[in-house]
């Protein structure tokens, strides 16, 4: 997925360092079986495996066969790191009650590599689903996910040409691969698993720059890296075919991504590889949102109209998405705007993934799900066994909750970790974490001791990356955040060598402090617009002309071990932030929710130390889903972090208003 800049593009996204559950492998999952045989009809594994597994998917006419049998293949998106780990099972069911046969992930390389050469794949390895899988590795993955899939700890080598047959690179994607395809080997078809393809790479024609010609060698490599590592199912790149074919290889199957327009895409596809089978790895269901725009929906008929045309045509599909899901805490990924080759295009992506999908965010069944269903039942004549359709999982609105503690920043930092630099440095540089950085969260600059005198300038060169709050002596000197045109001014991105006047007191012996978070790593883009450091680095940090240096550094990173032993919180006091603040929820039997933030100004939001959801009042996104498997009986701890106004309450509410 990736980003639609004109008319036709691509879309893309990345995951968050504290949500240490879903990381578990998804593959696991997806697998096969399920129900016991005294159903009349097969299930789709046993109609595709009796007679014993000889062959896999094979692309070896104008349409795919499976084990030898003719099949079309009606997949679904659905990101097993968006979903929490106990309703895996209840979303595969719905989707397979839809009448689809697959179902499609990307794997995160940054959840799985968290630090360099630290992998973390939990554990499973069983079939207990009746579905396909068509498996999105990466390395790279887009999909509105932090930057783009990739750990942030690649940042830190100078020079590395991420995404590139660059040696440096490529190393790192080797050791990664080596330890991910260990697992997935054994789950492929062939080998009595359900994975029935493979993509190399993620929509690499969307790097070609201008006529500079597309580093084919890299996926060339990533091919070879796949095949040398057990991998034998089928392999396919996917692009949008009007965008052209320079991100496909020889031989391996290019599949299409579009939303519209789908015979002009498919006769596109069908010209350049006439003999193969039509296959939309990504027909887009929805869209995805950025910060501040409206909520992008697409209705039920017009979804429908064109996966009547894809089915027509002979095309199979993986619709994208099936069911989004949420980017938990601060795993959204961002989009650059245009051609900028810095900050200023930033756009980053609210945490709900909704993305208008046939499931909702919280699982329900949508108008377009009942269109999936009515479609798919009308064009697949295979007499197998379909599930019914699994019940709703109940929501409920707990009554509001007050909120009970705050921390100031400055207690916030004393229970930090404080790193010393004489110059500023991104979060990535920083010497934590065994060596990796910092990925995410927020990163304080903090400087004592000096005098400002009336009506200062603060000047902050370059951009900041992304959001800047600048205290003195602990009291916000910055604007608040109201309207969409304040991110244009000091404090946000768009501002290039932005200026604050620190106002008319004048200060001895003082702190400043500049609080910077990193609103999530652009995700899709040029090579060249993947500029990824966050915090402040772009240029000096200057008070009234004169350079400041010699820093203490702090990294907010809100690990879960860190925000639960937090101590000295005080009585609340309502007066402005940056601070986080507490309440207690008592639940008598945990069930799904949403967390209402419309009360609230920016910040984020944790439950029981697991950053859930960013929010920002200017929407579109105004509430949190709050699924019950993270809460407890009795008391769960409601974490918020606000940069500017606290409300004195959190509500809480069944459905979302967007
Ligand atoms: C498809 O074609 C390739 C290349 O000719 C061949 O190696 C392979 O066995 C064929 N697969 C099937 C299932 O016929
Ligand atoms: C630190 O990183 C190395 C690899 O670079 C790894 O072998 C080691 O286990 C890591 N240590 C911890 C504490 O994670
Ligand atoms: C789809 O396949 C059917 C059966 O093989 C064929 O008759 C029809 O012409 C195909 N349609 C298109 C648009 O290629
Ligand atoms: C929350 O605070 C309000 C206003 O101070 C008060 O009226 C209400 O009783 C409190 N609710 C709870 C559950 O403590
Ligand atoms: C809450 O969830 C439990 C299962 O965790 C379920 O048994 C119960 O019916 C739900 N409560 C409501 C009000 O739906």
């Amino acid at each position: 997925m990736t980003v639609r800049v004109a008319q036709t593009t691509s879309r893309c996204n990345v995951p968050p360092i504290t949500m240490r559950t879903p990381v578990t492998l998804c593959i696991v999952l997806f697998v096969v079986m399920a129900e016991s045989s005294s159903a009349v009809l097969p299930s789709l594994y046993e109609y595709y495996t009796s007679g014993g597994i000889k062959t896999g998917l094979d692309d070896n006419q104008t349409y795919f066969k499976l084990n030898n049998k003719q099949i079309t293949i009606y997949s679904g998106a659905l990101h097993y790191f968006r979903v929490p780990q106990a309703y895996w099972r209840d979303r595969l069911r719905k989707l397979r009650a839809a009448g689809l046969n697959a179902v499609e992930t990307y794997v995160p390389w940054n959840l799985h590599e968290p630090q360099e050469g630290v992998f973390d794949f939990g554990s499973g390895g069983t079939k207990e689903e009746d579905l396909f899988v068509l498996l999105r590795p990466g390395p790279y993955i887009c999909s509105e996910w932090e930057f783009g899939g990739l750990p942030s700890w690649l940042l830190r080598y100078e020079g590395i040409k991420i995404r590139t047959s660059d040696k440096q690179y490529m190393g790192f994607v080797e050791n990664y691969f080596k330890k991910l395809l260990e697992l997935v080997a054994p789950l492929q078809f062939t080998k009595g698993g359900a994975i029935i393809a493979i993509q190399i790479e993620n929509e690499y024609g969307g790097t070609k720059d201008g006529d500079n010609p597309v580093d084919t060698g890299y996926l060339q490599q990533i091919k070879e890296l796949l095949t040398g590592n057990g991998i034998v199912e089928l392999l396919y790149t996917s692009d949008t075919p009007s965008n052209g074919f320079s991100g496909t290889l020889p031989g391996v199957l290019a599949t299409a991504n579009f939303q519209d327009q789908p015979i002009f895409e498919l006769s596109i596809l069908k010209i350049f590889q006439p003999n193969k089978p039509l296959m939309v790895m990504e027909y887009w269901t929805g869209w995805f949102d950025h910060w501040t725009e409206k909520h992008h929906t697409r209705s039920a008929a017009a979804f429908g109209l064109v996966l009547e045309e894809i089915l027509f045509f002979n095309g199979s599909v993986n619709m994208y998405m099936f069911h989004g899901g949420t980017n938990w805490g601060f795993l959204n990924g961002a989009n650059i705007k245009g051609l900028f080759s810095d900050n200023e295009g930033y756009q980053p992506d609210v945490t709900s993934y909704d993305y208008d999908a046939p499931l909702s965010e919280a699982g329900d069944y949508t108008d377009k799900y009942q269109k999936v269903k009515e479609i798919i039942a009308k064009h697949n004549t295979l007499e197998i066994r379909q599930p019914p359709m699994p019940e709703l999982i109940k929501r409920v609105a707990y009554p509001t909750v007050n909120v009970t503690g705050e921390l100031s920043l400055d207690e916030l930092l004393k229970q930090s970790e404080v790193l010393n630099s004489e110059k500023l440095l991104p979060m990535e540089l920083l010497n934590i974490n065994n060596n990796s950085g910092q990925s995410y969260g927020y990163i304080v600059y903090k400087k004592s001791n000096i005098d400002i005198p009336k009506n200062s300038i603060l000047k902050i060169e370059g951009r900041v990356c992304d959001t800047v709050l600048a205290l003195v002596n602990g009291q916000l000197k910055s604007k608040v955040l109201k309207t969409q045109e304040d991110l244009d001014g000091f404090g946000y991105w768009k501002l290039k060598d932005s200026t604050l006047n620190l106002g008319p007191d004048e200060y001895k012996s003082a702190t400043l402090e500049l609080v910077v978070e990193n609103w999530g790593r652009v995700n899709y883009g040029k090579l060249y617009q993947f500029k990824q450091h966050k915090g402040l680095w772009q240029g000096n940090v200057l008070l009234n002309d004169d350079i400041l240096s010699n820093w203490q550094i702090i990294p907010l990173e809100f690990k879960k071990a860190w925000i639960q032993n937090l101590k000295s919180w005080r009585t609340p006091t309502s007066t402005i932030g940056p601070k986080l603040y507490k309440a207690l929820l008592n639940v008598d039997e945990p069930n799904d929710t949403f967390v209402d933030l419309r009360d609230w100004n920016k910040g984020f939001v944790v439950i029981n130390g697991f950053v859930l959801a960013r929010y920002l009042t200017l929407g579109p996104q105004q509430m949190a889903y709050l699924p019950a498997p993270l809460l407890r009986k009795g008391e769960n701890e409601i974490l918020i972090f606000e940069h500017f106004f606290p409300s004195e309450s959190i509500k809480f509410a069944t459905d979302p208003t967007f």
